[in-house]
């Protein structure tokens, strides 16, 4: 029997997610709901818990970028990933309305104490009744530091601080044993005083007493989600993460990072299939191969070359505008986002100039474009998730809402009569979707 996939979708509360060019789009402008109106993302829940997939999941960023020529209006005219609201608040509106699906969410650590992420996110758990799963990120970019007036981290001292991050977090979550509250009435007794405990932790970047004043949540915390490329992004994802979200178009590439972190996994002594690896995918999806294509050429030609140089500079805080765009794109010595030139001069089988990969960035920040009829499309995804060995895909969309809607209706169906995908979930937690395989 096929292992069966996982899918997750990804969003963000912004009118962009990973295309400049969705807000722009007639699809997206003629839909019913904004993109900062709950409405949207209600029913964006409910599309996908129909489709039966994971989780929805909200990227996050605290920052507009002025990278690119130092001025943040190329960001605020193309809306390179900005505005973006807070997603955490969407969870729970969310799960209002839907009683599966989990619901994923990035929240940065970079400027905060474990204290206050672990109280929000068993909070978080409680609510949704243990659907909650937390993306754990060190923030990227110079101007999401400045925000918090800090200055920006060296990129492997982030990380190590984010291992003891989640530490914290661990111990804060099971400070109260899972049966402490007894609720004896007649004795007067909450809980049992014996089963909540301090956690004492004094570590290199962290003191914490504890316990937290949250009761242990449904999941015993969230999911945690990770997406480090890096090896100290790999690292602490195999340490701790339930899911992992990864970008790479090339599927040989991305198969050398499953064999990596999947190995990496099994040296911290868990089960490799205890995490999965979702690989970003942007499907275009329509009744046939020409409409398709017309339909990505439309989207792509909706991304301004300036757009795709200010997010790309966002995101490898590296301002393009100081080189010739016309050169061939390198190896970035940056430390954040390594090996990205690398990556898409891979996939197109040639050196890609600077602005070539930044008008790729723009249409998908480096997510493949899978297009086609539903069938081509499920035979892309199919060749991918065997080649790669990845265990599923998280999707982003050309417009919204209506591109997830497509998918849920045309491709879903197919990969389910293909024995790809469940039909039904088994489970009714975060971690229970992304352990069920069959
Ligand atoms: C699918 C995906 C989603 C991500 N979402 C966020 C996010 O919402 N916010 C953020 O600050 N970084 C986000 N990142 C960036 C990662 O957390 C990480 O910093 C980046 O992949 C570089 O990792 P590295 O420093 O280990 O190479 C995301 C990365 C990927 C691949």
């Amino acid at each position: 029997m096929t292992k069966k996939m996982h899918l997750a979708q990804f969003l963000m509360h912004s009118p962009t997610y990973h295309s400049i060019g969705m807000w722009r789009h007639p699809r997206t402008a003629a839909a019913p709901f904004e993109w900062d109106r709950p409405e949207l993302y209600q029913h964006i829940g409910k599309v996908c818990e129909r489709g039966k997939f994971d989780m929805i999941f909200f990227a996050d960023v605290s920052f507009i970028s002025d990278t690119y020529t130092n001025s943040l209006a190329p960001a605020i005219k193309a809306a390179t990933q900005s505005p973006n609201h807070d997603p955490t608040p969407l969870l729970s509106y969310i799960a209002a309305v839907t009683s599966k699906i989990g619901l994923g969410s990035t929240f940065s650590i970079s400027h905060q104490h474990p204290f206050y992420l672990a109280r929000l996110w068993a909070t978080l758990d409680h609510l949704t009744r243990g659907r909650a799963a937390w993306n754990v990120v060190t923030s990227i970019n110079h101007n999401e530091s400045a925000n918090y007036g800090e200055a920006l981290m060296e990129h492997d001292l982030r990380y190590d601080r984010a291992d003891e991050f989640i530490d914290v977090c661990i111990k804060l979550w099971r400070s109260w044993e899972e049966d402490a509250v007894c609720m004896d009435r007649e004795q007067g007794i909450f809980a049992d005083p014996e089963k909540v405990h301090r956690i004492e932790h004094v570590g290199r970047f962290f003191k914490s007493r504890g316990p937290l004043n949250v009761t242990q949540s449904p999941q015993s915390g969230p999911a945690i989600i990770q997406a480090g490329a890096s090896p100290k992004g790999r690292a602490v994802a195999a340490k701790y993460a339930d899911c992992i979200f990864a970008v790479n178009p090339s599927p040989k590439l991305a198969a050398q990072y499953y064999d990596d972190v999947k190995s990496r996994i099994a040296n911290n002594g868990r089960d490799p299939d205890a995490c999965k690896i979702l690989f970003g995918v942007q499907p275009i999806v329509a009744n046939s191969e020409q409409e398709a294509k017309e339909k990505q050429d439309y989207h792509n030609s909706l991304v301004s070359a300036e757009g795709g140089l200010a997010i790309l500079s966002g995101h490898l805080d590296t301002d393009f505008s100081q080189v010739d765009n016309q050169q061939i794109m390198g190896e970035s010595n940056k430390n954040a986002l390594q090996g990205f030139g690398r990556m898409y001069s891979a996939t197109a089988g040639r050196a890609l100039t600077i602005e070539e990969v930044a008008m790729k960035h723009g249409q998908s920040v480096s997510l493949p474009q899978i297009v086609g009829t539903p069938k081509q499309v499920v035979d892309q995804l199919e060749a991918y998730y065997q080649t790669a060995g990845g265990d599923g895909f998280m999707l982003s969309a050309i417009y919204s809402p209506g591109a997830i809607e497509e998918f849920v209706a045309l491709v879903v169906p197919e990969l389910q009569h293909r024995g790809l995908f469940r039909t039904e979930y088994s489970g009714s937690t975060q971690r229970e979707h992304l352990l069920q395989d069959d």
